[in-house]
């Protein structure tokens, strides 16, 4: 390998599964290099209970995708999700005073202004994501410079973490030896892997619905207005399960990733599948009806999808996705986890795969990838801007040197 690759890296460390992406930034495209995934361990509900425990399983996804890629990786784009992350909206507005062009400073000045919010103890801004600025009264700009006007106000969504949580997981990469570029709300990157943006600008929801976690983010006119985590995702479909059926954890995790499907009216009456016996008797496997099962897991995906509606009417969006749901997460490869979505949302809906990285293989286009697809992809970018400043400071310096 060249020594002066310019590496794109992301890593998702969900809570069941760790998974790690590496690109190379070449002619502003993104070429995957490597990829590597490994059983996560030291989480407790979507927190880490035992750091060491985390950094472990990041260095055995991570050293799995170095050998892969052939290269050695210093850095990464961190995703941060789970039941700590919160979005809300902010507004701020500045008077320029005599109508004038407005420039960078005014911008920087305005959104700077709309992201210095007063937060709680144990909370952190994680992203500041521009909606619109409102010119004078005219609302709907993506970029005012060049604008004359006496008034600017500036709309953008926070996204908020506990900062002991991010902390945390920052030092488990470290721990891991790898530094952090970096971090990004999980579903945020996954966005940016599977939708495009027209996509974005016509209305789509993304829920990235993992194993004790399931995050949300909604865009419209390619802006962000709602992020979210939602209290229901993968383990509480696997809990019920176990308990309707008197199974142990592990073995209604694997009866319903193989025969869990989330729409009972196609299963047939006649449809049976063996399960083993409740740990506590130790007895023959017992044959039960397969619409038992579903109907266990329709009740919970449709509560699930009732959470994504009640904040889509929360901000008055429940008629505007015309972009669909996307899902993404290992919950994505539930059967007809799609049609669950569309009869409570009443739009399209779609499992999200990655598009957008060059030699992505087949056996990745599934769901569960997306995350680190897009972390990558969001490193990419990183590594694109930054070269496009270097050039423009030595152009700069060729002029005044
Ligand atoms: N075929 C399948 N059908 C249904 N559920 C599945 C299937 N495959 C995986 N899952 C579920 O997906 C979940 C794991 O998803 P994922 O790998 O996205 O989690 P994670 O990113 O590690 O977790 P989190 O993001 O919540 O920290 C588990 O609940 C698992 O049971
Ligand atoms: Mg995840």
């Amino acid at each position: 390998m060249p020594e002066n690759l310019q590496l794109a890296v992301g890593l998702d460390a969900g809570s069941s599964r760790t998974r790690c992406v590496i690109g190379v930034v070449e002619d502003n495209c993104l070429r995957l290099i490597g990829f590597g995934e490994a059983a996560s361990e030291g989480w407790a509900k979507s927190r880490i209970a035992d750091q060491t425990a985390v950094a472990n399983s990041m260095r055995r996804a991570l050293e799995e995708a170095e050998r892969m890629a052939g290269v050695s990786i210093e850095s990464c784009v961190l995703g941060v999700g789970g039941v700590t992350v919160r979005g809300s909206n902010a507004r701020s507005e500045i008077e320029i005073g005599r109508p004038r062009e407005i420039d960078h400073r005014d911008v920087s000045r305005v959104v700077d202004r709309a992201s210095r919010v007063q937060l709680q103890e144990d909370r952190m801004l994680l992203q500041a994501l521009l909606q619109d600025f409102v010119v004078d009264d005219h609302p709907g700009h993506r970029d005012p410079r060049k604008m004359v006007a006496s008034r600017v106000e500036a709309n953008v969504h926070l996204i908020t973490v506990s900062e002991r949580e991010h902390d945390r997981l920052v030092a488990a990469v470290n721990q891991a030896h790898v530094a952090v570029e970096d971090t990004v709300f999980e579903a945020f990157a996954a966005a940016h892997s599977v939708v495009l943006p027209d996509e974005r600008k016509e209305g789509v929801a993304v829920v990235d619905i993992g194993a004790h976690s399931t995050d949300l983010v909604v865009y419209y006119g390619d802006a962000v207005q709602i992020a979210a985590s939602l209290p229901i995702c993968g383990d509480h479909l696997t809990r019920d399960v176990a308990r309707g059926l008197r199974l142990s954890f592990d073995d209604a995790a694997c009866l319903k990733e193989e025969y869990g499907c989330a729409t009972v009216g196609r299963t047939p009456d006649n449809s049976f599948i063996e399960v083993p016996a409740p740990p506590s008797e130790g007895r023959e496997p017992r044959e039960v009806q397969r619409k038992m099962l579903n109907q266990i897991i329709e009740a919970r995906a449709d509560e699930l999808f009732r959470h994504v509606l009640r904040e889509l009417l929360r901000v008055g969006m429940e008629q505007a996705l015309m972009g669909g749901v996307v899902l993404t997460g290992g919950t994505a490869r539930l059967h007809e986890v799609c049609d669950a979505a569309e009869r409570v949302l009443q739009c399209q809906a779609r499992k999200g795969l990655t598009a957008g990285i060059e030699d992505w293989p087949e056996e990745m286009s599934e769901p569960a990838w997306s995350t680190a697809a897009g972390l990558a992809m969001y490193s990419g970018r990183l590594k694109m801007r930054e070269e496009m400043e270097t050039r423009a400071a030595g152009l700069l310096g060729r002029i005044f040197g």
